[in-house]
């Protein structure tokens, strides 16, 4: 069943049709939720642009547009305000039945696959730090909004490919194996398990020796050929270094709740060769200085020339260019990915259209949708890129255990009466939701402070918020003594308040919401209507006498499906909820 905005857009464009013939063809029906809901569900502005087109009065044009809207069966009578707006205000029976049919559905009006396709794949790569290096809070970033990405394909149906594309190849290995070499030598030969310790500690020794030791430097640039020749002990020290790293990740990744599987950069090597061929083939490559690059049109340095994608260096090396491009046609040729979708800070903007339309020119793009998903930056509340107070970056881990540790605070004070388990299950729930929510409420492009009192806030566009809206529906159905999940559609009597009314369309335009999340690839879009949704509860609950009130049955109906959809939103988002705080 198409949702209520669907339909109504589906109306409308009839309408334009009927009206106004070819002028009315493919026009867009310009209907969007209404700003407020004193001027009914929904808007249509299609008469504005119509009038400009046909040059004409926008008035008459919408007078016209409402002689033609079939939509008697959804809608009370259209209105036509101001200037030629269309509103039209849901019906009660019309809302009743959806609500009714929603009660018995458990993806809550949402369809399986459909905007792509039937089982469209998905790739989604995200997350994707580098091997020995931090993961840094441009890594939580992508993260965050990946999983919820990938969650959201997952949840419409598609076949979500979850692409961890760290960064495990590539000249710093040579430095790391030869400090490895030095400092536990043992690691080389043993084959049980080696504890490094601390890998970034490990890579910051690696690093001055490299920059202050000229000989030292040397056998790195020298152990970088070995690893590239697939020597033996070269490979064992790569992956050991490798194998520390991704423990220190998995820490995270578990703390986080983040499924995800790696495919780094290592992983396309073997195909790095056809590749290259291939493009070499279409006559894609040109020489530069000893490097080979391919140069996809349109994009120029400050000074105006041409810039390439080198593919593979003077030295022979390959790098991210090259990895990049073998990674996109093995997605597309291997993997048969028909959206693949990269989710990275917008510095990396520039590299993925380049890549984009290099593999555009060699024919391997087709109908398939590739996307560079940015993201901005974290600032500190000094408005300035978020550090530590002594100037370096901000460990993942201490962020996210600072989460927990305030929220437990929070907890404490708030709730002493609870016992230690629950907690520390809350402090772990609320710290963790809190900073993705945080992070995931933002346009993602804009830059955005990070605050902790922000995000723990019970008040505001928080996941402390958001959560508590749920527990309070809990202890309301608790309070009546009435498990909610036992609710039938014959418990829903005809709406009739407007606080009713508002809730019940609040309820149905979950999934309008997840399309356009699907589409924009924006989960604020979801977050801002989850607040917008409770904030529709409140309304309702300050109103609305549930408990012992004659109609009983139909709001804790209501209240219902209000948890179902903040639960199943909040879990898109990566967020679990609570059933007390
Ligand atoms: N490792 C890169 C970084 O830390 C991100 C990789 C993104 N994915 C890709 N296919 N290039 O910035």
């Amino acid at each position: 069943m198409s949702h209520i905005l669907g339909v109504v857009k589906q109306r409308v464009s009839e309408a334009l049709v009927a009206a106004f013939g070819a002028n009315g063809q493919g026009m867009d029906s310009a209907v969007t939720p209404a700003t407020d809901s004193k001027f009914g569900h929904y808007q249509c502005n299609a008469a504005m642009g119509l009038a400009r087109v046909l040059k004409s009065n926008p008035r008459a044009i919408a007078t016209r547009i409402v002689e033609d809207l079939k939509v008697g069966d959804i809608c009370e009578a259209p209105e036509i305000a101001g200037p030629g707006f269309i509103n039209m205000t849901l019906r009660k029976d019309f809302l009743t039945g959806r609500l009714r049919d929603l009660l018995g559905d458990d993806r809550l009006g949402v369809p399986l696959d459909g905007a792509h396709g039937a089982a469209a794949r998905v790739v989604v790569d995200f997350s994707s730090p580098n091997i020995a290096k931090e993961l840094h809070v441009g890594h939580l970033r992508s993260t965050i909004i990946g999983d919820c990405l990938a969650r959201v394909m997952e949840f419409r149906g598609h076949e979500t490919l979850r692409r961890n594309h760290v960064g495990d190849w590539g000249t710093q290995f040579g430095m790391l194996i030869a400090h490895l070499k030095d400092r536990c030598p043992e690691a080389l030969t043993e084959t049980s398990e080696v504890d490094l310790g601390d890998i970034v500690a490990f890579y910051k020794e690696a690093k001055k020796r490299f920059d202050e030791d000229e000989s030292f430097k040397e056998r790195a640039r020298l152990e970088v050929v070995s690893l590239q020749s697939g020597e033996t002990e070269a490979i064992r020290g790569w992956q050991v270094l490798c194998d520390q790293s991704r423990r220190q990740f998995q820490e995270i990744y578990s703390l986080l709740d983040i499924e995800i599987e790696e495919k780094g950069e290592s992983f396309y090597n073997p195909f790095i060769p056809d590749t290259l061929e291939e493009l070499e083939k279409l006559g894609l490559i040109v020489e530069s200085d000893g490097a080979l690059c391919v140069y996809p049109e349109g994009f120029k340095n400050k000074d105006g020339d041409p810039l390439p994608l080198i593919v593979r260096k003077r030295d022979g090396g390959f790098n991210y260019d090259t990895t990049d491009m073998a990674a996109i046609r093995y997605r597309i040729r291997e993997e048969k990915a028909d959206r693949i979708v990269y989710v990275t800070d917008a510095g990396q903007a520039q590299h993925f259209a380049m890549i984009f339309s290099a593999a555009e020119k060699a024919g391997w793009l087709g109908d398939v949708e590739a996307v560079h998903v940015p993201f901005g930056m974290v600032l500190g509340e000094d408005r300035k890129k978020f550090k530590t107070r002594s100037g370096e970056t901000v460990r993942l881990r201490d962020l996210l255990d600072e989460a927990v540790r305030r929220s437990r605070a929070i907890v404490d004070e708030k709730n002493p009466e609870l016992d230690e388990v629950t907690r520390d299950q809350v402090a772990r729930v609320v710290g963790i939701g809190a900073v993705k929510y945080a992070d995931l409420s933002q346009n993602r492009i804009s830059d955005y402070v990070f605050s902790f009192d922000k995000m723990l806030a019970l008040q505001g566009n928080t996941a402390p918020y958001m959560i508590y809206a749920y527990v309070r529906i809990q202890s309301i159905a608790r309070k009546v003594g009435i498990d909610l999940t036992t609710l039938t559609p014959d418990d829903i009597a005809t709406l009739e308040t407007p606080e009713e009314v508002d809730l019940a369309h609040g309820i149905l335009r979950f999934p309008e919401v997840i399309e356009a999340v699907e589409r924009e690839l924006a989960p604020n879009r979801l977050t801002d209507y989850l607040f917008d949704l409770s904030q529709t509860f409140s309304r309702f609950y300050t109103e609305n006498r549930v408990a012992g009130d004659p109609r009983e049955t139909t709001r804790l109906a209501l209240c219902a499906l209000t948890a179902r959809v903040l639960r199943k939103g909040l879990s898109l988002l990566g967020i679990q909820v609570l059933d007390q705080m």
